[in-house]
């Protein structure tokens, strides 16, 4: 058949085959041999430009060749997530079998918004809702759902706060969060409607937590002034230092004063997997809103984030609707969940999937070793640091996440930046790790996230070499 012909835009079983098999062959070979690769390659945009822009084609060409040609000259600019030595931002060291369910998801287009579209669907998500909520502690009551990302997943726990606390009254309300808090939640803050001037950032102490007394301070400052102090946003696990805030003072805060306590748990809250985790996170089990995000420490292929509510009918309280063409949904039983009156989107995708294989084929207990793993590995990048008297520890391995620089005696704060900027060039421009800066109160940090649990002992040991190399050379005059 022509190809301007083929209006069903379909193949035949042959080339479905086909297909299938040369784009699992790339993704196997794909994670197979990631390890032996740069982990950012390196190409200029013009090139890239150069490649793709074009008009949009109005014939078609052979679907076998654009793959062939994605993998071999296009998606080759990649800063590779699944790479051991990948330790810039944070990493996304997915696992095979959730990529498979992904496949398996988009293959059947299943819509999980609503339970008669997908009754497996709504029960496989609710499942696993359910096996976080333990995870996390909270009590039966509590429920959520998984939607594209952190950011998403903060935007609709700071919606359900605002339509709870404050019935959408938004006028004189007031909300708090730390110097560290994720950018994400400012934008959702913006969306919901709130003004600069509605929000104060408390400072941290030198372990970057919000400081309690401070925050408290402001709180009766706004009341007095006759505003309404609404919501705490606290950090599990900060992107700049994985640090935790005090969630039980934080818990005291909330009840005397009435507010919601909303918990941005993107990073960190998967660590409630492990000892060590829930030790840190005391007090999750009793937040009122809780952000986490499997696509980055639960090993999940991006997108997807979650959130868990302390109870599950705040959620459709603030975001179910009416509609007369959506009226045959709402079938006999009652007790049934329609997720699209749980959240922003109706249509969505079946991103449950991916947990629920992955947990099932691999076990918690395995998810549990490779989170303890990711912590385990921080402290090793803290053991091979403190073996220089060069490398300066800011923050120690927490959360799987560890800050330092590379110091010269002598040297002020400015060539301190200067030198240590040259060195994450270096890394960058060598390929071997990948690892970026951060600014903590005015320094110029190199920072580590090693939450993958395929990096190995020696992939720590070799970096870090490297690094003291780089700072050797371009300390040098
Ligand atoms: C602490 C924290 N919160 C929120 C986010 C935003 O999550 P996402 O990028 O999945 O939207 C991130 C992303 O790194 C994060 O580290």
């Amino acid at each position: 058949m022509n190809k301007e012909e083929n209006y069903k835009l379909e193949l035949s079983p042959t080339e479905m085959k086909a297909l299938g098999y040369q784009v699992i062959d790339m993704l196997v070979d794909y994670q197979t041999s990631v390890a032996g690769q740069a982990v950012k390659t390196q190409v200029a945009q013009a090139d890239m430009e150069a490649l793709l822009r074009e008009s949009a084609p109005e014939s078609g060409s052979d679907a076998s060749a654009l793959v062939r040609k994605l993998q071999e000259e296009i998606l080759i600019d990649l800063e590779h997530k699944i790479h051991p030595r990948d330790f810039a931002f944070i990493p996304g060291p997915s696992n095979f079998v959730s990529v498979m369910a992904d496949t398996i998801a988009g293959g059947l287009n299943i819509f999980s918004g609503a339970q008669l579209t997908s009754s497996a669907a709504t029960i496989i998500e609710l499942q696993v809702i359910d096996w976080l909520r333990q995870i996390f502690g909270f009590e039966d009551s509590a429920g959520g759902l998984f939607v594209s990302g952190g950011s998403a997943a903060n935007l609709t726990g700071l919606a359900a706060a605002r339509h709870l606390i404050l019935n959408d009254d938004i006028g004189s309300a007031r909300i708090y969060y730390s110097d560290q808090t994720h950018v994400s939640n400012i934008k959702a803050l913006k969306l919901l409607g709130f003004q600069a001037e509605q929000f104060s950032s408390i400072s941290t102490d030198e372990d970057f937590r919000i400081k309690p007394d401070e925050l408290q301070e402001c709180v009766n400052k706004d009341r007095d002034a006759g505003f309404k102090p609404f919501c705490i946003i606290a950090n599990a696990g900060t992107t700049n230092t994985g640090a935790v805030d005090p969630l039980e003072e934080l818990l005291a805060i909330r009840d005397t004063e009435q507010m919601w306590l909303h918990v941005d748990g993107a990073f960190g809250a998967a660590a409630a997997l492990t000892d060590k985790g829930r030790e840190v996170l005391k007090g999750l089990e009793n937040v009122d809103s809780l952000s986490f995000d499997p696509h980055k420490w639960l090993f999940q292929p991006y997108e997807i984030g979650g959130i868990i509510v302390r109870d599950m009918n705040h959620l459709q309280k603030t975001f179910a609707t009416n509609a007369s063409y959506l009226r045959d949904i709402q079938g006999p039983d009652s007790q049934e969940v329609n997720f699209f009156d749980y959240g922003i989107q109706m249509t969505r995708g079946f991103r449950a999937l991916k947990m629920w294989l992955s947990i099932k084929t691999f076990g918690l207990a395995a998810f549990r070793k490779a989170i303890e793993r990711g912590i385990e590995l921080a402290e090793l990048v803290e053991t091979e640091l403190k073996k220089s008297e060069h490398w300066e520890i800011i923050t120690p391995a927490q959360l799987g996440i560890i800050t330092f620089r590379y110091v010269i005696a002598g040297l002020d704060e400015s060539a301190l930046s200067e030198l240590n900027q040259r060195i994450v060039q270096s890394i960058v421009d060598d390929g071997f790790a990948f690892i970026l800066t951060t600014s903590l109160r005015g320094q110029t940090v190199l920072r580590i996230c090693a939450i993958n649990p395929r990096t190995s002992d020696e992939d720590i040991r070799l970096t870090i070499e490297k690094l003291g190399q780089f700072g050797q050379s371009a300390a040098e005059p």
